[in-house]
């Protein structure tokens, strides 16, 4: 498992592509990933939309958050210029506009479900219907910093597969997700590296690692031993 893991796109190939656009994600493909992480959020008129911060400030030309705008105030604003102006006009997707995209594909999909600021009432149902309209299902895994955003894709679908996300090194981390009976975590290297990851690994958690740009931290990482079964990353080049 340590030898070869599975190489998800970060944003998409965030590293050289605007984060979270088609052009990223397009991009992931045609440099050899296995697989896509998104973020996904929702706009104030209930669409699901894809965008890691929950304002647009960052990474758009416009301003405001995203929960208190509608789908066709986003769609106004350019998610490419920011990051180079060869990307200029390159759109914020939609949920629906990239499974459109990746029914041609078989990519495996890392839904993040942005819910650890703003809670986005619904968000899990209206996730869980796109991705089975779409029968996207056993390509999916979706994952959130919030567990109990997790704990309600669970209980909406106890079978589709699900992750813990964790930010650094929580020392309670591996408790919940046992509580919650799940079989992933997403984390870093230091929590991966720690004695926390591998007490989660030795009972039975697959761990996939955020986010690994540097083969060298993915030599030592190796090197330590701890199976890690993917890699999240925003240069899925440097790991074919
Ligand atoms: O899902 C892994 C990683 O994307 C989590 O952090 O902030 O990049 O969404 P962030
Ligand atoms: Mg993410």
């Amino acid at each position: 498992m340590n030898q070869k893991p599975v190489i998800f796109a970060h944003r998409g190939a965030s590293g050289t592509c605007p984060e979270n656009t088609m052009a990223a994600f397009r991009a992931a493909a045609q440099k050899g990933a296995d697989g896509i992480e998104l973020d996904v959020q929702m706009t104030r008129d209930g669409e699901l939309v894809i965008i890691h911060d929950e304002t647009v400030n960052r990474t758009t030309n416009g301003r405001g958050a995203i929960g208190r705008m509608t789908l066709d105030e986003l769609a106004q604003l350019d998610a490419g210029s920011w990051f180079s102006p060869s990307f200029a006009g390159e759109k914020i997707p939609t949920l629906d506009e990239f499974f459109k995209w990746a029914a041609g594909n078989k990519l495996q999909i890392n839904i993040e479900l942005k819910t650890n600021k703003v809670p986005y009432h619904g968000i899990e149902k209206q996730v869980l219907d796109l991705i089975n309209a779409y029968q996207m299902r056993e390509r999916i895994i979706i994952s959130s910093f919030n567990f109990d955003s997790i704990k309600r894709v669970i209980e909406l679908d106890p079978y589709i597969a699900v992750a813990g996300l964790i930010w650094k090194i929580r020392r309670d981390a591996l408790a919940r997700a046992k509580e919650l009976g799940l079989r992933a975590l997403h984390t870093q290297s230091s929590y991966a590296l720690s004695g926390y990851g591998r007490e989660a690994v030795n009972s039975g958690m697959l761990l996939r690692l955020y986010t690994i740009n540097h083969p060298k931290e993915w030599e030592r990482i190796r090197g330590s031993g701890v199976p890690v079964e993917a890699l999240i990353t925003d240069f899925p080049e440097r790991f074919r």
